[in-house]
């Protein structure tokens, strides 16, 4: 695909090669979301963003990955605090929003939404997830990581063997990073959900049409066993018909300590989209995998403003010109070790 001037709606848009040229420019610009280098590539360049459904990282760390190549965001967060609340149209809000940005990320509860939204705008949109579809930047920012990790443990991408857990059914960071294993080679996938909340049979039917396994499984022991990643999910309480629905699910499956050591491998590395539900009742994942080495949720979180970088400067077409408008950073900064590498916190 060019990305140059394109809309990020659903990860079926990718082949393998653009997820590859993507990485390359997200490793390019490391030192800058390291705050080692400064840029100014995109200074007077404007970000909308546009979270009409709760978010702490998605949406703060797109708008910093824009602030570090030089660009301003606006945010409007609420749906309330919008015209939305006064019957006005996505079109219309889109003809608007474009009209006064470079790029818009946009967030909403809506399945579909983003898309419509994106029809009417005269500017690039980024899907910030869009109800229990599609959420094609955290799947990117996953996918980065998995690469990293795996790395680092001498393995490759293609072979993978991986077990997702939880909320298949409403969780959309899962939904897309299903589809972009895909376009690896010889995946392993174990499905593992309380009945009910199994994946989608059209997400299933991508990885098994791309010749690769899928597995169901409804015992959490059974499904984690064997695999190079662990990725854990919070049931998605918001995309319930009640909360009592929701409550039903809640606390079936918990990762903790001593089930990661006597299922998986010493290595196997720990992911989680964030956020974790640390409600006695529900801990999908439990405090106490804290201070194992293996736990990447922190790595994934700082990958996101790296991936999100590179979208940026993809989209708008300035790879090329991100170091003409670079300089060292002058303040004091903890210095950070590359994620992934050096201290694992
Ligand atoms: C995810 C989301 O919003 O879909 N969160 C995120 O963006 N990191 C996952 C979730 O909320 O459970």
């Amino acid at each position: 695909m060019d990305f140059v001037g394109s809309h990020i709606l659903s990860v079926d848009q990718f082949a393998r090669g653009d997820i590859d040229r993507l990485f390359a420019v997200a490793d390019a610009l490391a030192p800058f979301a390291r705050r080692e280098r400064i840029t100014r590539v995109l200074q007077g360049a404007i970000l909308s963003n546009m979270f009409f459904e709760p978010s702490t990282r998605t949406r703060v760390s797109f708008g910093c990955a824009f602030n570090l190549l030089g660009g301003d965001v606006r945010e409007t967060t609420e749906v309330k605090s919008s015209a939305l609340a006064k019957g006005e149209s996505l079109h219309d809000t889109a003809r608007v929003l474009s009209g006064y940005s470079d790029v818009i990320v946009m967030r909403h509860p809506q399945e579909g939404s983003v898309a419509e939204f994106a029809t009417a705008s005269r500017v690039p949109v980024i899907n910030g997830g869009d109800g229990a579809n599609e959420h094609p930047s955290q799947a990117l920012l996953d996918l980065y990581t998995v690469r990293q990790e795996i790395r680092a443990r001498g393995r490759t991408m293609d072979g993978l063997r991986i077990a997702v857990v939880g909320d298949l059914k409403f969780g959309r960071a899962v939904h897309s990073l299903l589809k972009l294993l895909a376009l690896f080679e010889g995946i392993s996938v174990n499905l593992v959900s309380p009945p009910g909340l199994e994946a989608p049979s059209d997400v299933v039917s991508v990885l098994s049409n791309a010749g690769h396994e899928a597995g169901v499984y409804h015992d959490l022991g059974d499904g984690i066993h064997h695999v190079d990643i662990l990725y854990v999910t919070r049931t998605q309480e918001e995309r319930f018909a009640s909360p009592e629905e929701a409550d039903r699910y809640r606390g079936l499956f918990r990762v903790n300590e001593a089930i990661y050591t006597e299922h998986c491998e010493p290595n196997t590395v720990i992911m989680h989209p964030l956020p974790r539900d640390s409600r006695a009742q529900a801990q999908e994942l439990d405090e106490d995998l804290n201070a194992n080495p293996n736990l990447a949720i922190f790595r994934q979180t700082d990958n996101g403003v790296v991936v999100r970088m590179a979208l940026f400067a993809m989209i708008l077409d300035v790879v090329d010109q991100v170091h003409d408008h670079a300089r060292p950073v002058t303040w004091y900064t903890a210095r950070r070790t590359p994620s992934g590498l050096g201290t694992r916190s």
